[in-house]
């Protein structure tokens, strides 16, 4: 195996720590990876939220060989090619109602922002110039591009940018563990947080505020629930004062929540969707924006002959893409994969209680299959114990997510019970051995 660690430079990752103690992934099938030192490891992350129909299956990789033999590229600008065609009608016919158009990228960074750009084009094109200003949330993860970032916050991630970011406010999080904590599915109370977007409407003027943007459940941050009526209340606050509400479902999309989309499991009306990960299983990169039908056809007031959105990539809709993409979806149809994530959530969500009481664990929180049990701060500890238990997790043979004090798990959603009891029973393990 190569011993030469120095020239990938590792996204998201502390590289000289790395280096000192690699951990590699070399093979894959079903909910496994293999170690490079040939051990079974049970991944507890859908490799990063994206794996959820599992590792290796054979009718994405049939799909993406037969689409490379066939067309291994074609251009979308002023061109098309049946299958991004295809994909984007069949998108629509899981879509929450309304949602009516496609708009493809390549990852969960250029969803999020053409989204933002069609939402403050939208606005330009029905003559609301002055709508310019972006709303996301404190603690939001909605990719690196300089939209994301700016409606982003998590300080680490803008810090280095913040000067160059276009303006944006922020609402507050919704974590709230005084109230909340080792709550079972979305928290009681703290739907008053929604009410925070009138603090902003009342400092900016509803009239200058283009979209709010929000995740569901936020995951990256180290999974952040939505207590019970907050989204509901954002929609309610967001139509009363005439702002998009953009839903970033890059990692709730595609069957995570126990529906096709958390905006169908919370019954809230999206004026956008993001995706990308479950979209195309992991497999080739992938992001789409669904988008509400009259977003759409304000665009197509104009001249017949000019461009309705200067906007889209080399990518936009490549077609092994769509191949592996079409093929994830013939899955889901057939295997129900958001009714039978729906079917594990009981039997999840009472594995992962049940660590309830072990040292340094400060709150479990879980909805679909997502799970976080995060641990008291130890401001002078580091790495964080999460990040320690990460590595015990590794060494047990379980992949974890570690952000921060949270340790994040979201399988396969062909995960079986036998396997999650294995997954909750080697995370106990290592949570005892880590002081
Ligand atoms: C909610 C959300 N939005 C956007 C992104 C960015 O996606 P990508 O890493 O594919 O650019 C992520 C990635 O984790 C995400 O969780």
């Amino acid at each position: 195996m190569l011993n030469d660690l120095s020239a990938f430079w590792m996204p998201f990752t502390p590289n000289r720590l790395f280096r000192d103690a690699p951990r590699m992934l070399t093979k894959a099938a079903g909910v496994y990876y293999e170690s490079s030192d040939g051990r079974r490891i049970l991944d507890g992350t859908a490799g990063l939220w994206c794996v959820n129909a599992g590792h290796g299956r054979t009718e994405i990789r049939d799909a993406v060989a037969r689409q490379l033999e066939t067309m291994d590229f074609a251009p979308t600008f002023n061109m098309g090619h049946p299958l991004a065609f295809e994909l984007a009608a069949r998108l629509v016919r899981h879509a929450p109602k309304g949602l009516e158009h496609v708009f493809l990228a390549n990852s969960g960074s250029e969803a999020v922002d053409s989204a933002l750009k069609i939402a403050l084009a939208y606005h330009q094109v029905r003559g609301q110039k002055q709508r310019t200003l972006l709303v996301g949330r404190e603690r939001a993860y909605h990719g690196v591009g300089f939209g994301g970032m700016a409606v982003g916050g998590i300080p680490k991630n803008r810090e280095a940018w913040q000067t160059v970011l276009m303006p944006a406010a922020h609402l507050r999080h919704t974590l709230d563990l005084e109230r909340n904590a080792f709550s079972r599915g979305l928290p009681q109370h703290g739907v008053e947080f929604a009410d925070d977007l009138e603090r902003i409407i009342r400092v900016h003027g509803a009239e200058r505020i283009a979209a709010v943007i929000v995740e569901p459940i936020a995951g990256s941050t180290g999974v952040l629930l939505p207590p019970i009526g907050y989204l509901k209340r954002l929609r309610e606050l967001c139509t009363q004062h005439g702002l998009l509400l953009i839903l970033d479902e890059v990692i709730t999309g595609f069957g995570r929540t126990g529906a096709w989309f958390a905006a169908e499991r919370y019954g809230i009306q999206a004026d956008m969707i993001t995706l990308a990960k479950g979209v195309s299983n992991g497999v080739i990169p992938m992001g789409a924006v669904l988008v509400r039908h009259e977003i759409h056809e304000a665009f197509m007031q104009g001249p017949r002959n000019d461009i309705d959105l200067y906007h889209g990539y080399t990518y936009t809709g490549h077609p092994v893409a769509c191949a592996a993409a079409l093929a994830t979806l013939d899955i889901f149809e057939r295997e129900k994969l958001p009714e039978r994530a729906a079917s594990l959530a009981a039997h999840w969500e009472a594995g992962a209680h049940a660590l309830k009481g072990l040292p340094g664990l400060i709150d479990i929180r879980n909805d679909g299959l997502i799970a976080a049990f995060e641990f008291a701060p130890e401001p002078a500890r580091a790495p964080t114990r999460a990040y320690d238990v990460f590595r015990a997790c590794f060494q047990r043979g379980l992949l974890a997510r570690a952000t921060g004090n949270v340790l994040a798990f979201s399988p396969p959603l062909t995960i079986t019970t036998a396997e999650i009891d294995q997954l909750f029973s080697i995370l106990a393990d290592a949570i005892r051995a880590t002081p």
